[in-house]
């Protein structure tokens, strides 16, 4: 199955100012680490993010992202700005931006193609409400998600992107899914990419689970098959919670 990697989401959380040293102690407290780290903040705090990480195992991303090049978007933010910064990877998609910023399923579409070609690596997310899981309707949900994401992604370009499966109803809640809730869905996932794409792709793609991991239930969801990663929220914000999960990944 894919690649491990473990990514801090830092949300609206922690100032340039003290982002630099934040990211030295992740890496310093996750020295050995045997899956990928990546700390992904506020644009404002990125340039000092990667100073932090510079040198070290850590690698940095962005929490989203414009789908154009340049030009009159005020307050957007280009790949080409990221990568000039040293950013690797960028969160899309992620449930509260679907939310509170209007994002849909076209948007992200377009943000996970231009990442591709810039070469950013996305961390594309997806996952179900409350409601539309006890209205048993989260394949279907996903389903859509992923294939309106992936629309005219090539094979070899889909096998790049980090999927994170994250249920809206277990972030930021403390109410993790199970392991088993979400295994189904990430072995789910994997299926739909095999449908279209092929297996070995299906394969390579990294699947996260992202909703209230945290240094007490990462092992337990880490240790099922589909499961190559998280997507870590409020347990990012203090390195030694993060070192955890992040030993967890093994
Ligand atoms: P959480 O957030 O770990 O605080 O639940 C996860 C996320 O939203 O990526």
């Amino acid at each position: 199955m894919g690649k491990y990697i473990i990514a801090g989401n830092w949300k609206m959380n922690k100032l340039p100012s003290e982002t630099c040293a934040f990211v030295k102690e992740v890496a310093a407290a996750t020295v050995g680490a045997q899956c990928e780290v990546v700390c992904c903040t506020p644009f404002t705090n990125l340039a000092e993010a990667v100073k932090g990480a510079q040198g070290t195992h850590v690698s940095i991303g962005a929490e989203n992202l414009h789908f154009e090049d340049k030009g009159a978007y005020t307050g957007e933010v280009s790949a080409d700005m990221l990568l000039d910064l040293g950013v690797k990877y960028v969160i899309i998609g992620h449930s509260e931006r679907r939310q509170y910023f209007a994002e849909t399923d076209e948007t992200v579409n377009l943000k996970v193609k231009k990442a591709l070609e810039k070469g950013l690596i996305p961390i594309l997310c997806v996952g179900e409400s409350l409601e539309q899981r006890e209205a048993g309707i989260t394949m279907d949900l996903i389903t859509i998600q992923i294939k309106k994401a992936f629309a005219g992604i090539s094979a070899e370009n889909a096998a790049k992107v980090v999927i994170a499966y994250e249920p809206i109803w277990a972030i930021g809640t403390g109410k993790t899914a199970t392991a088993e809730q979400a295994e189904e869905v990430c072995g789910a996932i994997r299926g739909v990419l095999a449908g279209l794409y092929d297996e070995p792709t299906a394969k390579t793609v990294t699947i996260q689970y992202g909703g209230s991991m945290n240094a007490g239930n990462a092992a337990e969801l880490l240790a099922k098959p589909n499961i190559d990663g998280g997507l870590i929220g409020g347990a990012s914000l203090k390195s030694a919670d993060f070192a955890k999960i992040v030993e967890a990944a093994k």
